[in-house]
């Protein structure tokens, strides 16, 4: 596959703050990538870096495997979509449309068919004479991905182009980018704080932390096989368990946490007694028995429980006040809040994580309880 845009070795400050660390990353061609991360993670920043707007600090981009060190942004085959349209508020639709292509010279006929070809790509024929005060919202979004797609761009990089859609809009409009992108094979770089918008719509997510990059890897690998405890937080709901590893038969360890202990069937590489370790489960995998089931001790409350349409979720209380999540089909019966129960899953259901992107099973602060001393 063509490696469309390669970032190595990325560091960014402002001032003296650090703000991107050692960022490596190669985005394919006609692949939708997400940069997924919380507020002020340096999502934008990595973007406009990309388009030119920033420089990096040190290391190297190349863009269609060329260096775009000297290249200013209107020079590199990239354009953006930011969070506020950036329109041009006095301009007709079709205008808007083709500002680029009258900057580029493109002769005033082919100007027009390119613009009429958009319209019709983004389901909005017949609209160019409009004004943009006469458009909604999510009309306002498709003229600025017309314009942006209007200029053949190798890459289109997406700043949260969602957000200011109402939920409804917003859905149907991640369905329908999706369905343009797929449709056209431009590489998208999409950014967006929403872990749900990020699972639904790309080949592979990036989920950054701090100015780091913590993992990349597509939607179910991301789900099934965290590899941090933060994207295992970030991404879906999870239980964490913090312990230490106090026996390992064959690909089977067992672990103590301070309440009890519990297994984990895993590559026996990655495990060795006496390593402190991170258990993430997910709710969908957590089981209940009236009875003790073997490799497990984790003895719990039913504490209450939820209606969440096709899920039921249960709270589960620990004896030292630890709450687990737990998800049931909602055909299936609840055993009643108060009873007693013990907890366990198939072994091979639970993921091991490390404390952070760097350091394998860094001792942590837990923020559910206390670690074992
Ligand atoms: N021009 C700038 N000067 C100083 N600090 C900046 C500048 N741009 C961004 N930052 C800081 O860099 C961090 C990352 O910002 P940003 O890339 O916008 O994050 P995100 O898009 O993930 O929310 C934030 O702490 C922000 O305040
Ligand atoms: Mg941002």
């Amino acid at each position: 596959m063509k490696e469309m845009i390669k970032l190595t070795a990325i560091n960014k400050s402002f001032g003296d703050v650090s703000i991107i660390k050692n960022l490596n990353i190669t985005i394919y061609q006609s692949e939708f990538l997400t940069m997924l991360g919380p507020s002020g993670c340096g999502k934008t920043t990595t973007l406009r870096m990309i388009a030119g707007f920033e420089s990096p600090t040190s290391g190297e981009i190349l863009l269609d495997e060329k260096s775009v060190k000297n290249l200013p942004p209107n020079k590199r085959k990239v354009n953006t979509i930011f969070q506020n349209y950036a329109l041009f508020p006095n301009m007709t639709v079709a205008e808007n449309i083709a500002f680029g292509l009258k900057m580029a010279k493109v002769p005033k006929i082919e100007r027009q068919k390119r613009v009429t070809a958009m319209l019709k790509l983004v389901q909005l024929e017949g609209y160019g004479k409009r004004k943009l005060d006469q458009l909604s919202g999510g009309q306002k979004q498709r003229i600025a991905i017309a314009r942006a797609l209007v200029n053949q761009p190798q890459v289109l990089l997406l700043d949260e182009p969602l957000s200011a859609l109402d939920l409804k809009l917003r859905k149907q409009m991640q369905i329908e980018l999706k369905r343009l992108q797929r449709k056209l094979g431009i590489t998208f770089v999409y950014v967006t704080h929403d872990q749900e918008e990020a699972l639904m719509m790309s080949d592979r997510i990036a989920v950054m932390n701090q100015g780091h990059l913590e993992q990349v890897a597509d939607p179910q690998t991301l789900y099934e096989k965290p590899q941090t405890r933060f994207v295992a937080n970030f991404i879906g709901e999870s239980n964490i368990f913090y312990g230490k590893i106090s026996t390992v038969v064959d690909d089977l360890a067992e672990i103590t946490v301070e309440n009890g202990y519990l297994a984990i069937k895993t590559a026996t590489d990655t495990i060795n007694k006496d390593q402190i370790v991170n258990i993430v489960v997910r709710p969908e995998k957590i089981k209940l028995s009236a009875t003790e089931v073997e490799h497990f001790h984790l003895p719990a409350k039913i504490s209450e429980h939820y209606y969440a349409g096709n899920v039921r979720k249960t709270v589960l209380k620990l004896p030292n006040g630890m709450e687990l999540k737990m998800n049931t089909p909602s055909e299936q019966t609840l055993l009643p809040v108060g009873k007693e129960v013990f907890v366990y899953w198939n072994p091979s259901d639970a993921i091991l994580v490390k404390s952070d992107s760097n350091k394998i099973f860094k001792t942590i602060k837990n923020t559910d309880f206390e670690p074992i001393k």
